[in-house]
């Protein structure tokens, strides 16, 4: 396995004639390539009609590309059944809401409980481990592609059975059912679990708990199926590390559930050029996918050199930003970047997305990114095996994201990642890296949690934040916070519930603000901020009121309340305070004071990331800005991708990048050591 960073992507040879095999694996190798992802919608190629297998092909595709020692990537077809599948099952379509059936003509058009579906496509998984399993070209195994990524929810009835069962092993009786979804409300009390449905489509608001439930249960459906693949992957070539691509924040699956079922976890990102914050959600994209499973690798596995053609109107990337927003991605940890796909189509519905090798084919300026890039990565091994290390812990968890956008909530307009983007973003801007946890992971190794609107919360999840804050620790914990419990049922009392021991008020009721509407708050100081979006209406109780609302109906109610607990504290944001708000507050934690680095004219800031090993700290420096930007240095050090020594400071040209290594003062602490690089775990 190398020991380098995996470059490559998504590797299509049955669009194309054999003899065009040949120039993409010479061109592959010109550009450093290193990894190719095989198979991914291959289906109907090696199966063309129930059990009539053809592996001729890919068993040569892979020769050639092992002959010239580019490792693939080998993925199961599942994702896109063949025509003569959904023909002859038709059940293997899924329904909508509606009860509408998916026809065939695109992909991801199964139905992930279908026991045609689950049987075909064990069929197939288990014949290409027979037939080309023991390869010696094959570096990783890929189960599917994306799950949930286009028909996230299926209303069918083979769902509501396996619906019906889970409910079952999770509450034992009908009662207990009852009692979780509170049915006592509008006359939905159940006599018998066959009474269950998925929440189809209904008159008006659906029952909160119903909705909660089926969003646990379709991420363990589609879960389930990705574990029958792992199983005959794994008895095949259990050495192989095993993934599945990840869309960072996707709502429809817990991918902290998921991704303790994976080697190497790897994900797919592609930030829109034309949003002003892309850059920084890209970032918090990556901080994410790091933290989903702290034990394991992870690795780009899609993004795009240039355009997509998906979105309404798409923007290319601007000449260097490929090669810096890859840089982004390894600067925060990742052991790879990939990209969809190597060779850009002649047919079929993405022709017009970019490509490694577009249709201009070597002339295109792209090329010269992607062989520079290529290059560069095959002398990545001083910082390959390097690690992030985050101090700061956002807390998220996805049953929250599910209950948080309820359609009965008092505001629809509560979006999850925007509230997790108003406390990330300045932190971004000020080179603090985060990570994110989920409520019931130890975060002892944390001194500040930021907790954007946790309102579903546990009491164990609860417990285990509150005590981190006992023992030192500092929270940051935002409105609409500690609300429900997991059945979406609320704490009663002020709000808060079990996380009240970190609010030093007492939170009696909640205003949402009209869209657009803000107030103004004054701190203790007789500064003045402004504050939008929602009100939480409080009463003063035990902790230091820092700022109160001063404007409108609500002026004098505590907006910013500080509480000492055991040896911690927590800040408590009773509002969506604006940029100088927040700059206040973070500030004040050393933990997020980070290394503000001024934003350019074009707003964009020069991002910093550390990755460490035990003899050497990494300072990445990306430019996003399209100017030259002059940065300060941690030290003096050695940019090892110009092969220059530097003072304590440089000039990195527009979207320009730099390594500079410091040698580390400290001795490694005790258990502190490389992480395994280029996958090479599993
Ligand atoms: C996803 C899919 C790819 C391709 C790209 C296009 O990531 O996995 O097959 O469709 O989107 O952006």
């Amino acid at each position: 396995m190398t020991s380098s960073i995996f470059y490559g992507g998504d590797y299509n040879p049955e669009q194309w004639e054999p003899a065009v095999w040949r120039e993409d694996i010479w061109l592959m190798r010109e550009a450093g390539v290193n990894l190719v992802t095989v198979g991914v919608f291959s289906w109907a190629h090696l199966e063309p009609t129930e059990s009539n297998f053809d592996f001729g092909w890919l068993r040569q595709v892979l020769d050639l590309l092992g002959e010239a020692g580019i490792g693939v990537d080998l993925a199961t077809p599942t994702a896109a059944p063949p025509p003569w599948l959904t023909t002859r099952y038709p059940d293997a379509l899924p329904v909508d809401q509606r009860g509408a059936r998916y026809s065939h003509g695109s992909r991801q058009h199964f139905c992930v409980c279908s026991p045609s579906y689950r049987r075909l496509a064990s069929a197939i998984v288990q014949r290409l481990a027979d037939e080309v399993g023991d390869h010696q070209a094959i570096r990783m195994w890929h189960a599917h592609n994306e799950y949930a990524c286009h028909v996230p929810y299926c209303y069918c009835d083979h769902h509501a059975v396996q619906f019906r069962s889970w409910l079952q092993r999770r509450y034992g009786t009908v009662d207990a059912l009852n009692n979780a979804w509170g049915t006592s409300f509008w006359s939905q009390r159940f006599s018998d679990f066959g009474e269950v449905t998925p929440p189809r489509m209904t008159p008006t608001l659906p029952n909160p708990g119903q909705l909660l439930d089926y969003h646990r249960f379709s991420s363990d459906a589609f879960l389930e199926e990705f574990q029958q693949e792992k199983e005959v992957l794994k008895r095949a070539r259990p050495d192989v590390p095993l993934t599945t691509n990840f869309m960072g924040f996707h709502k429809a699956l817990d991918y902290f559930a998921w991704a303790r079922e994976m080697d190497l976890v790897s994900t797919d990102n592609y930030p829109d050029p034309a949003d002003p914050d892309s850059t920084a959600l890209s970032a918090m994209h990556y901080d994410l996918v790091r933290s989903l499973n702290k034990s394991a690798p992870w690795i780009v596995m899609e993004q795009t050199t240039s355009r997509v053609n998906w979105r309404e109107h798409n923007l290319p990337k601007a000449p260097g930003q490929m090669r810096a927003l890859s840089y982004q991605a390894l600067a925060r940890g990742a052991t790879g970047v990939l990209f969809f796909q190597w060779r850009a189509s002649r047919a079929g519905a993405e022709k017009f997305h970019s490509a490694l090798l577009s249709h201009a084919g070597t002339a295109s300026p792209i090329w010269d990114e992607v062989v520079t890039l290529g290059k560069e990565l095959t002398a990545a091994e001083p910082w390959a095996g390097s690690r992030v290390r985050a101090s700061t812990a956002m807390i998220f968890s996805w049953p929250n994201w599910w209950a948080i956008e309820s359609p009965s909530s008092p505001a629809h307009d509560l979006r999850m990642l925007d509230q997790l983007a108003w406390m990330y973003l300045p932190l971004y801007h000020r080179s603090a890296t985060v990570d994110f946890a989920h409520p019931a992971e130890p975060l002892g190794s944390y001194d500040a949690l930021l907790i954007p609107s946790l309102y579903l919360v546990t009491e164990e999840e609860a417990a285990n934040i509150v005590s981190r804050v006992e023992t030192g620790g500092t929270a940051i914990l935002s409105y609409w916070s500690g609300i429900v419990d997991q059945h979406d049922q609320v704490y009663l009392g002020p709000y808060g519930g079990p996380l009240r021991p970190l609010i030093g008020c007492d939170v009696l009721d909640v205003a949402p603000l009209a869209a657009g509407d803000t107030v103004e708050v004054e701190w203790a100081d007789g500064t003045r901020t402004t504050a939008g979006f929602w009100l939480d209406l409080t009463a003063e109780r035990d902790g230091e009121v820092l700022a109160r609302i001063a404007s409108g109906p609500w002026a004098g109610s505590p907006a910013v309340v500080l509480t000492r607990y055991g040896t911690g504290s927590a800040y408590y944001l009773g509002t969506r305070l604006d940029g100088e708000g927040m700059r206040r507050i973070y500030d004040a934690v050393p933990a997020l004071r980070g290394a503000v680095s001024p934003a350019g004219p074009d707003g964009e800031s020069v991002e910093r990331v550390v990755r460490s090993s035990p003899r050497h700290d990494f300072e990445f420096l990306i430019n996003h800005a399209d100017s030259d930007r002059k940065v300060t240095l941690a030290g003096p050090g050695y940019d090892v991708l110009s092969g220059q020594r530097t003072d304590g400071a440089m000039t990195l040209g527009r979207r320009g990048v730099a390594i500079v290594r410091h040698e580390r003062s400290a001795r490694p602490a005790a258990g502190e050591r490389d992480a395994p690089a280029g996958g090479s775990q599993g």
